[in-house]
Formats: structure tokens, sequence, C-alpha cells
């Protein structure tokens, strides 16, 4: 057993005040690494800045924390923060100590501290004090290692408090960023910062010689930024054929006080149509896209082709891009304000069919080993892991190549060309070293480019900006896409890549930085280079199971990068593609299931434990939606023998809708923080035995008390129940297994069920806070959490602007058996369910399973039931069921039998869950009056009706049909005095 001080994440973090840090910066963009280069689901910087300080510092206030930091921060503290606000705290008490600690930690986490020498060298002298209090060499600096780094976020802000940072990745263009951040800018500094602007408007001085003529400005003087194109396909009504172009949306401007739409005018005997623009339409007038979930309707004919003949059409035409269809120039004008939308002219025209003539040329001349255009093929998608992220060979884009139109393409590969370029005059005049990493920046600032220069970009209406193909963790069809033109001065050109390249390296060029020392590596985390008990810190955000395939994804960019590198770095470029075989996600086209995962995670976490010194900390970042992925993250430390020790969720997310089962990701991602599980010899502890009914014994009141916690820190819903798995497994992880009476190990999969169980119930009080849920019935309990699982703390009403609601139009067909109302994933509603009592299957009429979701049926839904069931032969004459409203519903048998046996008021609802239902429903309906005979009839006689339809009042959510109808009962109810 090794005894060791807590550090202070092991006893406290401020999660509400890093969390605040945490969303704030994803809206701060300038000098961000997030802008250096794509890398998907980074980490926000100020979480993975105050884990870090708070990993590596140890708590003053336990007793065995070394007296030289307890001195040492005591003496920080004192001269920061009484020099700061004059509040005159006693540090010398050590409570008051950690608390300044903990403040410092979450002030620090602020981005505009983050570069602030105050903080910056108060927290690095604190990281090296601590460091040698625990047993460091003194002069040298704890590792930090990260075996899964992509963006390297966390390794950035190791170097940044005082650390040595070992970032290694499985990814070439992941380990290429971290090389950029940990070696090169700190090397290199501001030196390359100026270099790379300097190269950069060489590269694009060139460009802009070679390419204007392809790219002609308005004889007016207006400068066309952006090209908006449809791909088009033959409508295959009887006798039509015309062309259709399929737009999803025919708004090209949507903002406040300003507004443009399309107009289609069919022209039926050119088989065609023609364009009109319209500046503020009446929005009635503005005519729909042509193309919903992957169906195109003619505007000539009517007729709609279907899904399945679309994607034949287009993938004959590898996805259609280079024959799409024009239909508007986005423009600026000199000494003008806002964007200028036109219709295309023939010098448009000319300009690219020249310009595909000239990418045709060059192929023909082109000699070099690898093809001009990347030739190499795309992910082939597909299954319901990971690879759903892909869809783009449903319409035959099988090469890298088939994403951009002939223009893109000769863009994309003049810049490849002249970056190459670059790098050979710059290394005529500087050291090979400095000229690699100028190189290798210019070569990030063309995937920059690339990433709004394909035809995968589109056009946004309401911000009137481009938004890149990775605005999105995927490939998805975009049927009317955005063409970027490099050489404006807007939205997706190169000045912008240039200009955000250089804002990265200049933020992160403080020389403080060139102490530490920080590493980028190639590597699989499933065999970590370092040595054993090499590290101090081991700190790390997997992939999240099957949310993210980062490997194909990254083609996109691996394709480019091979072509602009320098020989050096593009050693690692070699191959077709980015490696894949030892990628840890699930991801069912590769054959990787949840089985796979938890292996390759758990070599990964042994490899973890293995490299960090018996007596240092880990931190292993989580945040998905799926039961299955924690089970299987939480089985894979358990067994790589990691014990946890503490557990924090910080929100990460700016809040927004309701959060339904098409988020992969939580609001909050769960950092775990863990120990070895070792003796002092670093071998593996496997003696110590729990006792069952000792852990079940202390499980209901920790998660109690954590509800209750993070009630406070305003953690809720779905990321509530996850942030308490943390917890529970601290007392189940702390044994190397745990046993029955009889001798039975207890598996971690059993545990869990118990631990859903009683996070269930236990979030059930703090929703009724204290009432006797009993009385209630399973289909209330149910309702109740259902709903407090899918709230967010902060969220706003359910409806989003109009730009994101498309998104369906991009899937085929997939989506049309979409449920409606409630969702959530079906294990987690089994499980949520198990612990309130009540089984999914046995409430068909509020519940329904389909595939992997489960939905809470929408209270509208539930009419018929409620009210009898509806006998649709007796349904007013030529109304189908769909054409009924919800007062039709209802009267088919509820003024039936008010009239028939006079009992009018007893309706069928048995349980209090139903009348309210029914009550709400009656409001809906506008049957004001059997409402009102309703409630002082039937509903006076029921006490629990107030407290529960309150309770749900604060849970539906905002904006909710539901919200709004169960308000009304509650204001009827009151104004009759019941
Ligand atoms: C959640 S991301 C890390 C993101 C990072 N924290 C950031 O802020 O950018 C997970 C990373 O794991 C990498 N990865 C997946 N399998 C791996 C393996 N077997 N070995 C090393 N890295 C792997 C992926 O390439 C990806 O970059
Ligand atoms: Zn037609």
């Amino acid at each position: 057993m090794i005894h060791y001080p807590k550090r202070l994440i092991e006893v406290d973090l401020p999660i509400k005040k890093i969390s605040e840090h945490a969303r704030r910066e994803k809206s701060i963009r300038h000098g961000h690494i997030s802008t250096l280069h794509i890398w998907w689901a980074r980490r926000p910087l100020a979480a993975c800045r105050a884990v870090l300080c708070a990993a590596l510092w140890p708590d003053p206030a336990d007793p065995l924390c070394p007296p030289a930091f307890v001195a040492a921060a005591r003496e920080e503290m004192d001269a920061f923060y009484n020099a700061l606000d004059r509040t005159n705290r006693n540090c010398a008490d050590p409570l008051v100590l950690r608390a300044a600690l903990l403040d410092f930690v979450a002030d620090f986490a602020n981005w505009d501290n983050a570069t602030e020498e105050r903080y910056l060298s108060v927290a690095r002298r604190l990281t090296e004090s601590a460091h040698v209090a625990l047993g460091g060499e003194p002069g040298t600096r704890p590792l930090v290692v990260d075996p899964f780094a992509g963006g390297g976020a966390i390794p950035l802000e190791a170097l940044r408090v005082g650390a040595d940072a070992f970032a290694s990745d499985l990814n070439p263009v992941a380990v290429l960023l971290n090389k950029v951040v940990l070696e090169y800018i700190p090397k290199y500094g501001q030196d390359l910062a100026d270099e790379v602007r300097k190269w950069g408007e060489w590269v694009k001085a060139e460009a802009e010689k070679e390419l204007a003529e392809f790219y002609p400005k308005d004889p007016d003087g207006a400068t066309p930024i952006a090209y908006l194109w449809a791909r088009t396909i033959t409508c295959e009504g009887p006798g039509c054929g015309a062309e259709v172009p399929l737009i999803r949306s025919m708004w090209l401007a949507k903002k406040k006080g300003r507004s443009v739409a399309l107009r289609m005018v069919p022209d039926p005997e050119a088989h065609r149509v023609d364009f009109e623009i319209r500046e503020n339409p009446d929005p009635k007038e503005v005519q729909d896209g042509t193309v919903k979930r992957g169906s195109a309707t003619c505007p000539v004919c009517g007729y709609t082709t279907p899904v399945k003949s679309v994607r034949k059409q287009l993938k004959t035409r590898r996805g259609g891009a280079a024959d799409a269809r024009l239909f508007c120039v986005v423009t600026t004008r000199p000494g003008q304000q806002g964007r200028f939308y036109r219709l295309p002219t023939e010098r448009d025209l000319e300009a690219v069919r020249k310009a595909a003539e000239e990418l045709e040329r060059r192929k023909a001349a082109w000699d070099g080993d690898l093809s001009l255009v990347p030739d190499e093929p795309t992910p082939m998608g597909g299954g319901s892991g990971a690879g759903r992220a892909f869809s783009q060979r449903n319409y035959g884009m099988d090469i890298w190549g088939d994403l951009f139109t002939p223009r893109q393409a000769l863009a994309l590969t003049t810049l490849a060309g002249l970056v190459q370029r670059a790098g050979g005059e710059i290394r005529k005049k500087n050291d090979a070293g400095c000229a690699d990493a100028v190189q290798t920046c210019l070569a990030l600032i063309l995937d920059r480019q690339s990433n709004t220069l394909t035809s995968l970009s589109r056009w946004t209406n309401a911000r009137e900006n481009i938004e890149g193909v990775f605005s999105r963790q995927a490939l998805p069809m975009i049927w009317d896409y955005c063409e970027a033109s490099s050489f404006s001065d807007s939205s997706g050109s190169l000045n912008g890549a240039i200009g955000w390249v250089y804002d990265v390296i200049e933020a992160e060029s403080s020389k403080e930085n060139q102490k530490t020392h920080g590493q980028g590596v190639r590597s699989s985390a499933t065999s970590h280079p370092l040595p054993d008990d090499s590290a101090h810190c081991f700190f790390t955000d997997p992939p999240y199971y099957d949310a993210i395939p980062y490997a194909d994804l990254s083609d996109f960019f691996y394709v480019w990068l091979k072509r602009t590198l320098p020989p050096a770095a593009a050693r690692m470029f070699r191959d077709d593609h980015a490696p894949k075989d030892e990628e840890c996600i699930v991801d069912e086209v590769k054959g990787k299931d949840r089985e796979y995962f938890e292996r390759t995670m758990q070599q990964a976490m042994a490899e973890g434990r293995r490299i960090l010194a018996p007596n240092g900390i880990g931190t292993v970042v989580f945040a998905n939606k799926s039961t299955a992925g924690w089970e299987a993250q939480l089985q894979a430390m358990v067994s790589a023998g990691w014990i946890i020790t503490g557990s924090w969720p910080i929100d990460t997310e700016r809040a927004n809708r309701l959060r339904g089962m098409d988020s992969a990701a939580l609001a909050s991602s769960v950092h775990l923080v863990c120990r070895p599980r070792e003796n002092p010899d670093g071998s593996l502890r496997t003696d110590d035995v729990g006792d069952w009914r000792g852990v079940l014994a202390e499980l209901t009141p920790r998660i109690r008390e954590w509800m209750t916690r993070l009630q406070a820190e305003n953690v809720v819903g779905a990321d509530a129940i996850f942030a308490c798995l943390g917890p529970a497994l601290e007392i189940y992880s702390r044994h190397a297994r745990v046993e029955k009476v009889n001798g039975e190990v207890v598996t971690l999969h059993d545990y869990l069920e118990h631990v859903w169980a009683t996070i269930s119930r236990e979030a059930l009080s703090t929703i009724f806070e204290g009432a006797d849920t009993e009385g209630f019935g399973p289909d209330a309990r149910l309702t109740a959490m259902w709903l407090w699982t899918l709230s967010a703390a902060g969220d706003s009403a359910a409806d989003g602007d109009g730009n994101d609601s498309d998104d369906d139009d991009e899937e085929g067909g997939k989506k049309s058996g979409k449920l409606s109302g409630f969702t959530l994933e079906y294990d987690t509603a089994r499980k949520i369910a198990q612990g309130l009592g009540a089984r999914l299957e046995e409430m068909p009429g509020l519940v329904e399973v389909k595939g992997s979701t489960a939905c809470l049926l929408p209270v509208r839904n539930r009419a018929a039931s409620l009210f009898g069931r509806y006998d649709l032969a007796a349904a007013p004459k030529g109304k189908k069921e769909k054409q009924m409203t919800l007062g039709d519903v209802i009267d088919g048998e509820y003024t039936a039998r008010a009239v028939d046996d006079e009992r009018p008021l007893t309706l069928t609802g048995a349980t209090v869950l139903d009348t309210i239902h029914q009550s709400m429903l009656l409001f809906g309906a506008g049957k004001s009056d059997a409402l009102k005979r309703f409630l002082l009839e039937d509903v006076r006689k029921d006490p629990q009706f107030a407290t529960l339809a309150q309770a749900l009042s604060a849970l539906y959510p905002p904006g909710s049909e539901e919200k709004r109808w169960v308000d009304g009962v509650l204001a009827r109810k009151k104004s009759l005095g019941v």
C-alpha cells in the first residue's frame, strides 16, 4: 500500500467556474489552437489547464502534504491574492490555503489569464515546487503524458503550467499538430510566426498570378467571395426529364433586417428552371427547397424523384459536383457594407470552363509520384458504429478528388505546388529545422483552405458566411454547396487562413514556454514508447467509443499533407491513408466491436499505468451518451489496475436545445481521477478483497451526497447521471476485487446494475425534493426521470435557428423512421426504468421502443388511448386520421360516452399521470367546459395531481406543447380554486 498526499483534484474542484470558462472559450477564436487546424472533439484548454494544476499540486490541508510545498504555496498565495484583491486571506490556515489555490485554479482557467505573466509565473513555480516536494530532482519538472493527444490541448496546457509534456497519437495528422504546438512554436516562436506570414503571402501572391483569370472580378468592381452551386438530377417524372437543381433552402440570407431569397421560375419548354433573386421577400412567398430527406421534387412537373434514384443518378457522376449548376454569386463591393447576391453571368461560367480545361491540361502534363489531385479512396463508411459518419460513397464520391470541383482542385493543387516551392526557397535561406517548421505551417494553411474549398462546404444564410466541411464530424452530403474564392478578403479566403495560423503561433510564442520541454511522437497508446514509472501525470482524453472515426476523417487532410509537407515530416505520410488497424474505436464496418474497444482500451490503460510512477496521478476524460460506451471505458480502467479516486463533470458545451439521441456527446465531460493500484515497487496490488455488503452500504449515501453537490453546481439530467458513475467506481475500484459472502466475485457489470438503480432513485428524490413518490405509480416516476434525464442546465426552447433543422436533408431516407417525442438511448432508458420499478415493455401507451431508441410519447399521441379507443370508422366524414384534430380524437369516445351513459367525467385514466395527461389534452383541444368539469369533479379528489403536475411543469422543455398545456391546466385549476 502506498501512502501519498492527496492532490487538490482528489479533494475539491471549482467545476462551476471552470465550466463557465470552458464554455466561454468555445466562442473565442483568435489565437486559439483550435484555429490552427481542424481536429475533432478538441478539449477546451480551460478545463485542461485547471485539471492539470489541480492534479499536479498536492492538497496543502492533507496531513501527508510535504511541508515544503505548503510553505511555497502559502508564500505564493499570500503574495498573489493580497496584492490582487487585498482580501487578507490567512493562508497560514491550511483550509484557507486550499481555498486560495482552488480560486487560483478557477481564475487561471479564464482564457484572458492564460497568457498573463502574473498567473503563468505563479503556476510554474507551484508546479515545480510540488514536483520537487513529491520527490522530483531539484530543477526538474514533472512529466505529463497524453497517449491520445489529438489536437494537443492537454500537452499544450501541460507546458503552460510548467510541466514537460510527452504527447503521442496513432494518427500522423494529430502527431504533426502536436509537433507544431509542442516543438516548433516553443523553439522558433515569433520568428516562425513572421516567416509563416511572409511566405504565406508569397504563396498567395503567386497563386493569384496563376489563377486570377479563373476568378474574374465583376466589371463594376465588385469582388465575388462565394459561388453557390446546386448539384442536379434529371426529373424522373413521366414525360418530364427536366433538370432539377437540388437546393435545400431558397433563403440566401436570413438575418434580422436583411433577407434575400432565390426564386425558381420553371421553363417547361427548356426542361429546366430559371432563377430570380428577391430582396426582403415576404417569407410566405418563399418557395420550399427542392430536396427533402434525399428525394427531389421537380419544380417543373411536381414529381418527386425518390432517394434511391437521386443517389443512382449522382453516383454515375461521382457526386455531381463537376457538372453542377451555378445559381448565385455572392460579392462584396468596395466601400459598401454587407454581401450582395446576383445571378451568374456568362463570364462566371466561362471562367469555370477554363479552369476545368486548365486542370485537365495540368493533369496530362503531371509526372509526380503521387497523382496531382488526390486519387486515394474515401472511407467506406456505413454500419452502426463510427462509420455512420460517411455517406459520400452513396453518391459516388469514391476518391478524395471527387469532393472537389475542377476549379477547387485547380486552386488547391496550385497551392500545394507553391507550398513545396516555398519550402525549397526557405531551405536555401534558413536552417533545415526552421525551414521545415515554416513549410509545415504553410501546409496547415492549405488544409484550412481545403476545409472550405470543397463541394461539401455550405453557405449559411443566417450568418452569410461559409461553413467548412468539418463543421460536423462527418462527411454528409451537401446538395447546394458553396465555393469560396481564395482571393477575396472574406470568409473562407486564403488571407483568412494565413491570419488564423499566424495568430496561433504568435499567441503561443511566449518565451517562458521555451524552458519546458514538449514532444510529439507517433505511437499507438497500446504499446507506449516510454519506460516504466517514468511519468508523473497521466492525463488523457481517449476516443469516445463509437462517436468519432478520427482516422477516416483525418484522411481528408492526410492526402493533401503528403503532397505539401517537407520531406522529413512527410515520412509519417507515406501510406495511402492514415493507419487505422490499431485505432481504438467501435466501428462495425471495420469489424471493431465493443469487445475490441474494451480490449484495446484496456491495453492502453495498462500501458498508462506501467509508465506512470507508483505515486503518480492519472486523469481520464470521458464524455459519451451511451451506457455501453461508459461501461466499456470503466471496465478497461478497472481491469488495467486503476483505482478511481475522484470524478468531476466539466460542462464544456454551450447551452442549447433539448439534447436527444441525436447529439453524440454529453454537455459535460467527466474527468475520472485515478491512481495506480500498485505497491511501492510498482507491482500490481491483488490482495485487497472488498466485501459486497460493505460496498453496497456505501453506495446510496455517496450517490445522495454527490447528487446534491451536482445540483448545486448546476449539473443535471444525463450529465448528472453519468457524473455519478465516478463516485460509484471509487467505492468499487478501491479493491482488487469485490466478493459476496459465498466467495462469488461481483463483476463490474453486476455492480453497475445496482449503481444505475441507485442513481435513478436518488435522482428522483432530488426531482421531487423529498415528496413521497411511491404513490405516483411507475409511469409518473418514469416520465419525471425521463424528462429530467433529457434536461440540461440553462437550456432554452427546443427550437433552433433554421439552419440546423435542415440537417435531415442530407441523410437519405434514414431519418424518416425517426421517433418523435422525447428520445433516449434504449439501454439508458431501460436502466433508468429498472431503478424506478418500471419496465419499458409494460408501458406501451407511454413508451415506444424502436431498435436502439426508446421514446417517451408526446402527450398528443396518447389522446386516443386515454380517451378510449377511437374508432376510425366513426371519424367525421372525409377525414383521415392524419387530418383529424386533437379535438376530433377526443370527441370520438368522450362525447359519445357523455351522451350515452350519463357518466361523462369518468375517464379511462388509471393513474395520476394519466389524469394529468387527460386534463392537458382537454386544455390543448380547447375543451374548456370539459376541462372545468373534469378538474372540479374528478381531480378535486386527488391530492397528488397538483404535486405531479407542478413537477412536470418544471420538467417539460420550455417551448414544448406539453409545457404550455400543463401550465394551462395549473392556471385553470388555480382560477377554479381547486
Ligand atoms: C478524443 S481524441 C483526443 C482529442 C484531444 N484531447 C484534443 O483536445 O484535441 C482521441 C484521440 O485518440 C487517437 N487514437 C485512437 N486510437 C488510438 C490508439 N490506439 N493509439 C493512440 N491514439 C489513438 C485519435 O487519433 C484521437 O486523436
Ligand atoms: Zn419533372
